[in-house]
């Protein structure tokens, strides 16, 4: 440290390295961009305002929340996959885009509850009934990181000198899930699967040109996560109830909403490969839901959770088979949760519990649901 100067460059870049997170040694990321639906928002839906919205939002009820201790705008009782990430890298909880007045510096989350990967006036062209009609789609997601993009890379030099393409190299950029609404207003306008099935191919483009678009603007870690089970949601099971034992696996599932969500995860793995081989200099670390669910219905006991309640949802109403009653959802006068939401899986009906939510994510950091590890990307 001979010279002043050199002293300022080394409180420079150390003021550029964020060093506390649970990893050990030193973490390359200093702030997470997110885009995705209820499974990742961490408060954007609840602060849209717009008179197309009906009434007050359930999601500002306890128990949604539970673990902060009030509603945070998250469809669940607590932390989000997402939540646990940012923990695990040291860093806050990613603020909700919507927020006006927060500090995005450490990361901005755009994700959306009920965002499809397809935009709505793609959706309503097909005559799909949208509930609530708002733009809120992956591109539409992707417009708003545009429009943020200057005042993100503003006075962000970090590890790369001056250009504002290079701004996100210590960025981690989480996109996903997505289709798993878009199959919903499918089934909701009375689509049926085998009709359903035909726009995964478009759902998966669309991913595929937003993880394209994320690379263009300077991304260099992109984590893209695949679909989970649809077919063991209580939503879904009860939408499309059958007496018809056959429709449904081993474990009451339905097969045939299962087996499209197995359809759209092989064709976003086929393509992610082409991304990779396209993009060399990106990290695509491809992160899976999909397995992990399927786990926890398969063997409960083994996640600590009650083998007696893999389809029940906690907060909800009615009672077994899948206490769902879309009348008196979470959050709504009638609907009840269940005494201890650290043993369940299904939190709303639509959504995982906190807990479920803590061991994807742990399966994302540390494996084996994710393709690389991101702890071993975050080590450098
Ligand atoms: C924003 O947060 C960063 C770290 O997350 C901090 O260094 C910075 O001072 C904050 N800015 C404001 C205006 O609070
Ligand atoms: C919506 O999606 C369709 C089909 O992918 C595309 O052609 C159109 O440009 C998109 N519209 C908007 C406004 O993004
Ligand atoms: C939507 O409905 C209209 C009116 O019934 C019909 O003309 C059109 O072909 C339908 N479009 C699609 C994509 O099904
Ligand atoms: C959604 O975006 C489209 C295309 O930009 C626009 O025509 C439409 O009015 C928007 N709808 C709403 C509800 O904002
Ligand atoms: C779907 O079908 C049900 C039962 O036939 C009907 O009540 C409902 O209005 C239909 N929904 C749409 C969006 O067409
Ligand atoms: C599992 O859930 C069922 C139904 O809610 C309940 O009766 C039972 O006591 C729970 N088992 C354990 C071990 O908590």
């Amino acid at each position: 440290m001979r010279t002043p100067h050199a002293a300022l460059l080394l409180l420079f870049i150390l003021s550029c390295s964020r060093g506390a997170y649970s990893g050990g040694g030193r973490n390359r990321f200093t702030s997470i961009i997110s885009f995705g639906d209820s499974y990742a928002d961490t408060g954007n839906l609840v602060r849209w305002a717009d008179p197309v919205l009906p009434g007050p939002n359930p999601l500002n009820n306890l128990p949604y929340g539970e673990f902060f201790g009030y509603p945070t705008g998250r469809a669940t009782d607590g932390r989000v996959v997402l939540d646990f990430i940012a923990q695990a890298l040291g860093l806050p909880f990613v603020p909700p885009y919507l927020a006006k007045g927060s500090n995005f510096s450490a990361g901005v989350n755009f994700a959306v509850a009920g965002a499809p990967a397809l935009n709505l006036t793609y959706l309503q062209g097909q005559n799909l009934t949208v509930d609530p009609p708002i733009n809120r789609s992956l591109h539409d997601q992707l417009d708003w990181f545009q429009k943020l993009k200057p005042s993100l890379c503003k006075g962000r030099r970090c590890r790369h000198a001056g250009k504002g393409a290079d701004c996100f190299g210590s960025s981690l950029f989480v996109m996903g899930e997505f289709g798993a609404n878009d199959y919903n207003f499918l089934i909701s306008s009375n689509r049926t699967v085998e009709q359903a099935r035909v726009y995964a191919p478009q759902i998966v483009d669309s991913i595929s040109r937003g993880v394209e678009i994320l690379i263009q603007h300077g991304a260099k870690y992109i984590v893209v996560a695949d679909i989970f089970p649809i077919g063991c949601l209580p939503a879904i099971l009860t939408m499309l109830a059958s007496p018809n034992k056959k429709e449904y696996d081993g474990h009451g599932c339905l097969k045939s909403m299962n087996k499209l969500g197995r359809y759209q995860n092989s064709l976003l793995r086929r393509r992610i490969k082409v991304l990779r081989y396209k993009y060399p200099h990106t990290k695509i670390i491809a992160t899976e839901y999909f397995r992990p669910v399927l786990a926890f219905i398969q063997k409960p006991s083994h996640f600590g959770l009650n083998s007696s309640t893999t389809l029940l949802t906690c907060c909800g109403a009615g009672g077994p088979p899948y206490n769902t009653d879309f009348n008196a959802g979470c959050g709504q006068p009638d609907a009840t949760a269940c005494a201890d939401p650290s043993e369940a899986l299904q939190w709303d009906s639509f959504h995982l519990t906190e807990s479920a939510y803590r061991f994807i994510a742990d399966g994302w950091l540390h494996g084996p649901y994710a393709d690389p590890l991101i702890m071993d990307v975050a080590r450098y």
